[in-house]
């Protein structure tokens, strides 16, 4: 070893801590499909295709038998076994292609597949990923590096659709909802040929998001009105051009009117006027079109009144092959936002549900935050039978890893399992990933189990708790930014306008007294809502506007329940990483010490987060921080200098750097 070589190791030690080597260093490129191959050639028999293929290359275990059962309904299988064989049964390769991949989980699991009696269906039909991904390879709120459709590797097209298959994801939309208008032209459309055509085998049909105004800015036409006749035509040969290249292409994703993007009110016309046309496009084919309802104008009073006041009155005008797309909850994705009204309030209108897998607003990829809790949560409130459809917003590029965090795989991992089945506890999809992804010894499941299960709220205490939403700073939404408000930017941009803190309290007056969101949920929910002693207090200010020294379910006054939940989520945030620390006997150097350096940061944000925002609280409440919280070790004239110079399609390498 050359003394340049020694010190660099000494450095790496002194840098990282010392690490006993446990087992090969992993670098998560294979996710949560740690599988050897083998040679099961023979073993497998029936229908030919990537079940097959799949089982050949990993299956260990005895004898599978493929067969196509036309009474199983959709892409549902059975698996049953009775002594050495196993007989997978299915009514299309895709379902075969699940049941291939449940048997290789219990495989990998070292679960008993001795005597099987599986009988499975997906709970929707479309279980779909909308990647936020740009022509120049940006992902917008994507922290785990640059788009893998700009230059689409085939060995990494390979390992994305069969990870999206392994959870049953069936459907990939390629590009950013806020469409470039360069998506539908002919070059793109052949790249968009080429990733379907390597996605297919694994049962992933292709999706695009669209720009409204294409038919002016790719088509040349001046309107995109949609009952003009050139527009409607243009339209027409589009469809004809993309079905001529991709047969079993899914549909269009649409983003209109909402921030800036243009849309069919641009011509007088309504948002079912615009989908109508599309549905109607796309309907010999039997394409799609999502539209979503992702809509707010800044001169609205209440931004979470907005998709209810636009969408309701088109409740049962859609075509039958419109689905709208509704975030899952009215504001944008915040940690905790209470269920979006239209989901109970829309009668005649297929809905799917929109989450966000990427962690825009829940530290990035910078932050373990799993993800199952708060969409369980959701399903609690909105019946999974209400929807026809899930779509989770990508946390995926190019980096080695695909997510950034290793443990943010876990939140591709469980939305597509929830899309399965909204049944499964969050638990269950925990224990699966922990198992395939690291190890099954139970003193690293049991442990990592539980921090993921707390990570959601531990996320929400040390970030926004008590129903506090969108303080984030300005941009690229990461840390705190109670503050933020340059002049002349839109209100409902600017966290003011949330908060609403003054002498007398914080939060939005949402009652029947104040903007009437509240009146959007069913009666009896309503009511709950209105009354500030039966209102949950996990979500109390975003519904009322509630005074400092208001009492409490904990007898403790509202500032120092504020003071308390924020020091909870520091303690809990530290204690993360005190638990994984003891994980190193278990876990790969690689893994572990990305895993730890992150968690680090995330203890360091969780702590920013406490500091920036009690001490700004504070400069209204004016109440003393009580003694049994920590205090604040920053300076808030400090924090509120502090920028982090990054866009919205990066992750911050640091939190808090002062
Ligand atoms: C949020 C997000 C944007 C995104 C938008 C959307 O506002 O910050 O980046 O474009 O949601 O969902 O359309």
């Amino acid at each position: 070893m050359t003394m340049k070589k020694i010190l660099i190791s000494t450095l790496v030690l002194l840098f990282t801590g010392w690490s006993s080597a446990t087992a090969d260093n992993e670098d998560g490129s294979r996710l949560w499909l740690r599988l050897e191959t083998t040679n099961a050639a023979k073993a497998i028999k029936g229908v030919k295709g990537t079940a097959m293929t799949e089982l050949q290359t990993y299956w260990k275990g005895g004898s599978v038998e493929l067969k196509k059962e036309k009474g199983i309904a959709g892409d549902g299988y059975t698996i049953k076994s009775n002594g050495g064989k196993i007989v997978i049964s299915a009514a299309c390769d895709a379902g075969l292609l699940y049941g291939a991949y449940h048997l290789l989980r219990l495989q990998q699991m070292e679960a008993s597949t001795a005597s099987l009696d599986i009988s499975e269906k997906p709970a929707y039909d479309l279980r779909i990923l909308n990647h936020w991904d740009n022509p120049n390879g940006t992902v917008e709120r994507g922290f785990a590096g640059k788009s893998i459709f700009q230059y689409p590797d085939p060995a990494r097209m390979k390992m994305y659709a069969r990870a999206c298959a392994s959870v049953g994801i069936n459907g990939s939309v390629l590009n950013n909802v806020n469409a470039k208008p360069e998506a539908l032209t002919t070059d793109n459309l052949h790249q968009v040929r080429r990733i379907a055509d390597m996605l297919r085998p694994y049962g992933i049909r292709v999706y695009l998001s669209i720009n409204f105004a294409s038919p002016i800015k790719v088509g040349g036409l001046d309107t995109a009105d949609p009952i003009d006749a050139d527009v409607v035509k243009w339209w027409k040969e589009k469809a004809k051009e993309i079905y001529g290249l991709i047969p079993d292409f899914g549909g269009f994703l649409v983003k209109a009117n909402s921030e800036g993007e243009p849309g069919p009110q641009d011509f007088g016309r309504t948002h079912a006027d615009g989908a109508n046309m599309l549905a109607n496009v796309l309907k010999p084919y039997k394409g799609i079109v999502m539209w979503r309802a992702f809509v707010y104008n800044p001169q609205s009073s209440d931004r979470a009144n907005q998709a209810y006041e636009e969408f309701m009155p088109l409740d049962g005008q859609f075509a039958d092959n419109v689905i709208i797309q509704i975030k899952n909850g009215p504001i944008d994705f915040q940690p905790r936002e209470p269920y979006s009204p239209l989901f109970t309030a829309l009668q005649k209108t297929p809905m799917m549900v929109e989450f966000q897998i990427t962690q825009e607003y829940l530290g990035a990829s910078n932050h373990l935050v799993y993800l199952a809790p708060m969409w369980k949560e959701f399903f609690d409130s909105v019946k999974p039978a209400s929807l026809k459809a899930m779509a989770g917003v990508a946390n995926i590029g190019d980096d080695v890893n695909w997510c950034g965090h290793h443990f943010a795989q876990s939140n591709w991992y469980a939305f597509g399992r929830l899309a399965w089945n909204p049944s499964l506890t969050s638990e269950q999809i925990a224990d699966e990933w922990l198992r395939q992804t690291f190890t099954g010894e139970q003193k690293f499941v049991d442990p990592m189990k539980q921090v993921m299960l707390d990570s959601r709220e531990a996320c929400v205490n040390y970030m926004m708790p008590l129903g506090i939403h969108h303080i984030f700073a300005g941009g690229h939404h990461y840390g705190p930014e109670p503050w933020y408000a340059p002049k002349g930017l839109r209100a409902d941009w600017t966290p003011p306008y949330y908060h609403k803190a003054d002498s007398i309290g914080m939060g939005f007056d949402r009652t029947t007294n104040g903007s009437g969101n509240v009146k959007q949920y069913p009666e009896s929910l309503c009511n709950t809502l209105n009354d500030i002693k039966t209102c949950p207090e996990n979500v109390i200010t975003w519904f009322h506007h509630v005074p400092w020294d208001y009492k409490m379910k904990s007898g403790r006054t509202f500032w120092n329940e504020l003071c308390h939940k924020y020091n909870d989520g520091v303690i809990q945030a530290r204690q993360f990483l005190t638990t994984w620390d003891g994980m190193q006997p278990y876990v790969d150097c690689q893994r572990f010490n990305e895993v730890q350096r992150r968690l680090r940061v995330q203890a360091r944000d969780a702590e920013w987060w406490r500091s920036a925002c009690l001490l700004y609280f504070q400069t209204f409440s004016k109440r003393p921080i009580p003694q049994d919280v920590e205090h604040p070790v920053h300076n808030l004239d400090e924090m509120m200098k502090f920028r982090i110079p990054i866009t919205m399609y990066e992750n911050p390498a640091q939190g808090y750097t002062k």
